[in-house]
């Protein structure tokens, strides 16, 4: 099979923001206790911190990581996770015992030795602004007042400086702990947000907008949010799980569709309530909650019986997996002039990019799109037109076989490309045309494909979904690289000269 992919450096989306690349860690399963956190296993440093965890977690490239939740964060209360005396709690989302003994400034640490930045949830469920606002004031002030004080005798001298601030999680699904309905949620938010940055005017927000299209209430409560705080935040965040339940890898493979439509909603809600206000401040979206997740649902899932670390949400990723969530992050690089902030849900043990025994990690298929990307797209985001043929599956007409993004740096003149291909029998040869440039160096291919969409990496055979290397070729002024059938390629360090 034959596809071209047209590109013109003058026709994109504008800078990729490097944050689309983030994680999300929530106290949920064996995420934390077991996780990142497990004091006295010898592969732990003096703090608790799992160093081979700590190490994986760098090989994401992950620029935040969200954190504490999620469903957890909203019957939360941080100051239980603070200072010496640790009260531990049952939580009520995942009917687990929490014992505090991880909180703020365990994850401060952690993300300093993994090289990232906290994106700190607060609790707008069963607290409010003022607990909000205690808490921006214990990350980032250095005054003479209770909190501040509060974390300097917790050992931390300087301010964190946590610059992003999630105002609740999916505050419109009925699980949720103080779930109310929009307006009420928008108003509370509105309060924490001006109270929160009263704190520290440089914080930036977001608003918690739909839990998904699965819920009555999608873009209604996102534009009834909208409304009332569009001045007070940043960007408002959209979640989605994808899924397989019908056993259909075609149509499953057509997900970078749906994806793109979700996007296509937001771009459109936000240019109308920008519209209505006559507003020149701009809201963005954050896509902080995203993957594929549905085997690991309900039974001990919901309910992990008041134990510490159960296992729960422990879902195993397949091929067919890495190369949905590879469609999701070509399509947030495609639409760069909208997705500044996006989180895999969730990174460790939990619907996660990495799994833990007590003596070693291992990566799921999943890890690697994400390790990859967030490596090679630098620069603008290309719009890249796909001439491909096309299929029929489920509900889906019309797929092109390919899905593609692209990125060009302007500094070096180099470009990236992202490919999959959707086809199960054919492989796909796909030509590279820039109408402005000429290729003349083909870059780095890495591959990731197989012959069974459902082979998974095993502590027996870890590597079974991993990269290797792959081919490029230029002919002529136009670049040729063959991604096999059910396959991903990406294609980093494409040199090009202007024509
Ligand atoms: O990531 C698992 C859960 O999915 C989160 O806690 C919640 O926000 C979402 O429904």
């Amino acid at each position: 099979m034959e596809a071209i992919v047209h590109l013109d450096t003058a026709y994109n989306a504008g800078p990729i923001d490097p944050r689309i690349f983030s994680g999300f860690l929530e106290h949920l399963g064996r995420s934390i206790y077991g996780g990142v956190y497990d004091p006295g296993n010898a592969l732990s440093d003096e703090a608790g911190l799992r160093q081979d965890v700590v190490q994986a977690m760098s090989g994401l490239g992950m620029p935040y990581v969200r954190y504490p939740g999620g469903n957890f964060v909203s019957n939360y209360d941080w100051r239980d996770g603070v200072g010496p005396d640790r009260k531990p709690f049952p939580d009520f989302a995942w009917r687990a015992t929490e014992p505090n003994t991880f909180g703020t400034d365990e994850f401060m640490k952690w993300c300093n030795a993994v090289g990232t930045e906290p994106m700190l949830a607060v609790n707008l469920g069963t607290l409010g602004p003022s607990e909000a606002a205690a808490l921006v004031e214990y990350c980032n002030l250095n005054t003479e007042t209770q909190w501040a004080q509060a974390r300097r005798a917790n050992g931390a001298d300087s301010p964190y400086g946590v610059k992003m601030w999630c105002l609740g999680n999916e505050m419109d699904g009925p699980w949720q702990a103080g779930h109310v309905p929009a307006d009420q949620y928008a108003l509370k938010a509105r309060n924490a947000a001006r109270l929160m940055r009263g704190i520290d005017p440089t914080i930036e927000l977001v608003a918690a907008g739909s839990s998904g299209r699965q819920v009555a209430t999608y873009l209604e409560w996102d534009r009834t949010v909208l409304e009332v705080c569009w001045d007070d935040i940043e960007f408002i965040s959209a979640h989605r799980y994808s899924s397989n339940i019908e056993n259909n890898t075609p149509a499953f493979l057509a997900e970078g569709v749906i994806i793109d439509s979700i996007l296509d909603d937001y771009a459109g809600l936000i240019a109308y309530v920008k519209g209505v206000k006559q507003s020149s401040h701009d809201v963005y979206l954050s896509f902080d909650e995203w993957n594929v997740w549905y085997r690991e649902r309900g039974g001990k899932n919901r309910d992990g019986q008041w134990k510490v670390g159960p296992e729960q949400l422990d879902e195993v990723y397949n091929l067919e997996d890495a190369l949905v969530c590879a469609q999701y992050l070509s399509a947030f690089i495609r639409r760069a002039d909208l997705v500044k902030v996006a989180c895999l849900a969730q990174i460790v043990n939990v619907i996660a990019a990495v799994m833990t025994s007590p003596t070693g990690t291992l990566k799921q298929s999943i890890y690697y799109p994400l390790a990859m990307y967030s490596a090679t797209a630098k620069g603008v985001s290309l719009t890249p037109v796909v001439t491909a043929p096309r299929y029929d599956a489920g509900d889906h007409n019309d797929v092109p076989y390919v899905d593609a993004s692209a990125s060009f740096d302007q500094e070096t003149g180099e470009a990236a490309a992202f490919l999959v291909n959707r086809s199960l029998d054919e492989s796909v040869s796909v030509r590279i045309e820039f109408s402005d440039r000429d290729v003349i160096d083909p870059g780095t291919v890495q591959i990731i494909s197989g012959d069974d969409p459902m082979a998974a990496n095993t502590w027996e055979a870890p590597e079974t979904v991993s990269p290797r290397a792959g081919h490029a070729q230029v002919d002529g002024r136009v670049l040729t690289v063959d991604v096999p059938r059910l396959g991903m390629a990406v294609v980093s360090g494409i040199g090009t000269q202007p024509r």
